[in-house]
Order: C-alpha cells, then sequence, then structure tokens
C-alpha cells in the first residue's frame, strides 16, 4: 500500500518532481545552471510576492533562519523574539547565539500573537530587530503578519518573518507585509524535497548587513550569495538535483497559478478541520486556523503514538505534538500538491480509528467524510 504523506514537511512528492531531481547533474557554473537559478528566483518572486533579492540556500528551513539573523544580529542588538510555538522558540535561540540582547516575547501556544501586546512591547524596548513566525506549524496558528509589519515598521525595525509553511500555500504579500527577510523551506507549500530553502532580502535589510563588517556566518554569508548572484551563481556548489527538483515544484506552482493554489489549500485546510468538529473532536487553536496544517486535540482514550499508529496502519502519515503539546494534539498537514483525495482517505481513515476506539459511534459513520466532500465540492 502507498502511504499518504499528511505531514508539515516533507510533503508528497509529484512524479515530474522526482524525474527532473534524477536528470544528469548541471555543472552549476556554466550557462545551463544560471538560466535555470534565473527561473528559479523569477518563480519565488512571485510566490513572495516581492520585489526583493532571492537566494536559494542548500539547506532547510532553519539553515535560512540563522543565515538571517547571523547577518543582520549584531552583539548589541536588541531582538525582539515574537514567540507562540516551537518555531518562534528556535528564533529565541538561534538569536541568543548572535546578541546579548534577546527580549522574548511569548504568547499562549494555540492563540495568535496579541498585536496590542507588540506594539507596547516595541515601544518599551526599541528593538533594532523583530522576528515572528508566519504560520505557527507547531500549534495551526496564523499570525497577523500584515499587522506586525506595519508595526516593525514604524519603529524603523528590521523585520524578519519565518514563511517557511505559508508561502506557496497561503497569501503572503512579503512587500505588503514589509518583511525585511521573508524565508520558505522547500519541502512544504511548494512542494519540493526538503534540503533548500529561500529568503528574500530588502533594501534596509541590505543596509544592516552591509553595515555588519563583522557578521559571523561564513558559508551563509549573504554577501556572498549577492556577489555570486551577479554571475548567476551560488558562492559554493549548490545541492543540485534538489535546484532541478525546486525548479519543476515552482513550474507546477505557476501552472495551478498562485490564486488557485492557496484556495485549494484554503479548502483543504477548511475541510479538515470541519469534519474534525463533525466527528466531536476539538481544534487545538482557539482561532486563527492555519491555512496549512490542522492542530487537533488528542480525544481521551487514544494516546499520540496510538493515533500515528493506527493511521498509518490505514495508510496515512500524521503526526503528534512537539514539546509543550507533545501527547496532546495530533496534527493533519494540507500542504503542497495534497489531493481532495488524500485528504478525503485521510478523514476516512481518521474517522475509523475515532469507530474502532469507540469515540466515535458506529452510526455516524461517513459524517466527516461527508463534511470533507462537501467543503471540497463547494
Ligand atoms: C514554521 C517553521 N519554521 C521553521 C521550520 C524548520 O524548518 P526545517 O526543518 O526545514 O529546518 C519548520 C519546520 O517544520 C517550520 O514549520
Amino acid at each position: 500500500m502507498e502511504e499518504i504523506l499528511m505531514t508539515p514537511g516533507p510533503v508528497k512528492i509529484l512524479p515530474r518532481i522526482l524525474e527532473a531531481m534524477s536528470k544528469p547533474v548541471k555543472y552549476h557554473r556554466g550557462s545551463e545552471f544560471a538560466a535555470l537559478y534565473s527561473d528559479i528566483v523569477e518563480m519565488l518572486k512571485e510566490i513572495f510576492q516581492t520585489e526583493n533579492d532571492i537566494f536559494v540556500l542548500s539547506g532547510s528551513g532553519t539553515c535560512a533562519m540563522e543565515a538571517a539573523i547571523g547577518n543582520i544580529v549584531r552583539t548589541d542588538d536588541r531582538v525582539l523574539c515574537i514567540s507562540n510555538g516551537k518555531f518562534g522558540e528556535r528564533f529565541i535561540e538561534i538569536a541568543s547565539k548572535y546578541s546579548n540582547a534577546v527580549m522574548p516575547l511569548r504568547f499562549e501556544w494555540g492563540l495568535p500573537v496579541a498585536v496590542n501586546h507588540v506594539a507596547g512591547a516595541i515601544d518599551y524596548f526599541e528593538p533594532d530587530v523583530v522576528t515572528m513566525v508566519h504560520n505557527e506549524t507547531s500549534t495551526g496558528v496564523l499570525n497577523p503578519a500584515v499587522d506586525i509589519g506595519a508595526l516593525v515598521k514604524n519603529a524603523n525595525a528590521i523585520f524578519v518573518l519565518d514563511c517557511i509553511t505559508s508561502i506557496g500555500g497561503d497569501d503572503v504579500p512579503v512587500d505588503n507585509i514589509g518583511a525585511d527577510i521573508a524565508i520558505v523551506g522547500s519541502q512544504k507549500c511548494i512542494g519540493a524535497p526538503p534540503g533548500l530553502s529561500a529568503l528574500s532580502i530588502s533594501e534596509e535589510a541590505w543596509k544592516r548587513i552591509t553595515a555588519n563588517e563583522r557578521r559571523k556566518p561564513y558559508y551563509m554569508d549573504l554577501i556572498s550569495y549577492k556577489k555570486s548572484f551577479e554571475k548567476l551563481q551560488t558562492p559554493y556548489t549548490p545541492a543540485l538535483p534538489l535546484f532541478s527538483a525546486l525548479h519543476e515544484a515552482l513550474r507546477i506552482v505557476r501552472e495551478e497559478g498562485l490564486h488557485h493554489r492557496i484556495l485549494r489549500h484554503r479548502t483543504l485546510a477548511r475541510a479538515v478541520r470541519e469534519a474534525a468538529s463533525r466527528m466531536n473532536l476539538q481544534l487545538f487553536p482557539k482561532r486563527a486556523y492555519s491555512n496549512t496544517v490542522t492542530a487537533i486535540n488528542l480525544p481521551h482514550g487514544i494516546t499520540e503514538d496510538e493515533m500515528k499508529k493506527e493511521m498509518r496502519r490505514r495508510g496515512i502519515i500524521i503526526v503528534g505534538g512537539q514539546d509543550k503539546v507533545k501527547g496532546k494534539i495530533f496534527r493533519i498537514a494540507t500542504m503542497g500538491n495534497v489531493s481532495a483525495d488524500d485528504v478525503i482517505y485521510t478523514i476516512n481513515a481518521l474517522e475509523d480509528v475515532l469507530i474502532s476506539r469507540g469515540l466515535l459511534h458506529e452510526n455516524e459513520r461517513g459524517v466527516g467524510v461527508k463534511t470533507a466532500e462537501r467543503i471540497i465540492e463547494l
């Protein structure tokens, strides 16, 4: 039985992308790679909705998070790290390696960040840099990027926004938000294999990076990425097969059209949410639901490991909770090239697991699937 990956990265890889990845490797200092890289960046600009520079790094999302912080932040820079989940915490950890003046601003997991509290913290702390995660994958919450972006701009600070699980699946107008650095991962909504990340860099961010003469990263020194990009190259040998795969994945995004892709992500996430509610499950977030990953409270009567195992026996791979919410929630992602059928199979399996555990009555078999079908067909 072929298993269906409903995990928040890596995601299902379409055969076209696998094929592209297995083509003979191109020389990375030649014209073929230059054309490929140029195309990739052009297509990334469309989904980032930005005019800013974009670079692709041969490393996963965390690599780009560290590249952003490592290049921008000086030891005495004040860094306000907004956090309402595991990935917000990651920014705190990374920033603490580069600055002695990190101020974590924490919100309850499962709630979006509160704009008025952020405004107060910005007034009080006068940060040089503010970090936030747009789509907090660990809790299934979408944070108010536009509002926070406006506050950060108003304070003349640099805004670093993790859009690792939103760009390519949700509407992320990087320039409207005013994100000076926005980051995406290859293995999420774009639907490419894991191993690459990309980040956009604004004029303001460049000013700080250039002024930061003692910036610490060597492999991820963004100035060397900028210089190499003049020749449409990367400073060091790129993960060539992954670049080919990313190129094909982005072509698929373009063929689908960003608008349709966002709509599909929103519809499929809504189908999961409403089907779950119809099966008497409770969503973990109280509001501000992610359009790419749904976090659901584990009902009494089944553990996280049992839920994952039971779903896997039915051919569906899902994930549990992380850190604080481990053992309390399970998550179903609807990212990338996930199809309506994938979602229906998943809901069908979930229904079956719940019935087998006595958590849903046999009479109710089909309620989740019907709900999901109705939403998908709307
Ligand atoms: C919001 C968010 N930020 C950062 C990361 C880290 O990305 P990676 O595992 O690609 O390094 C993830 C991965 O799940 C994520 O969902």
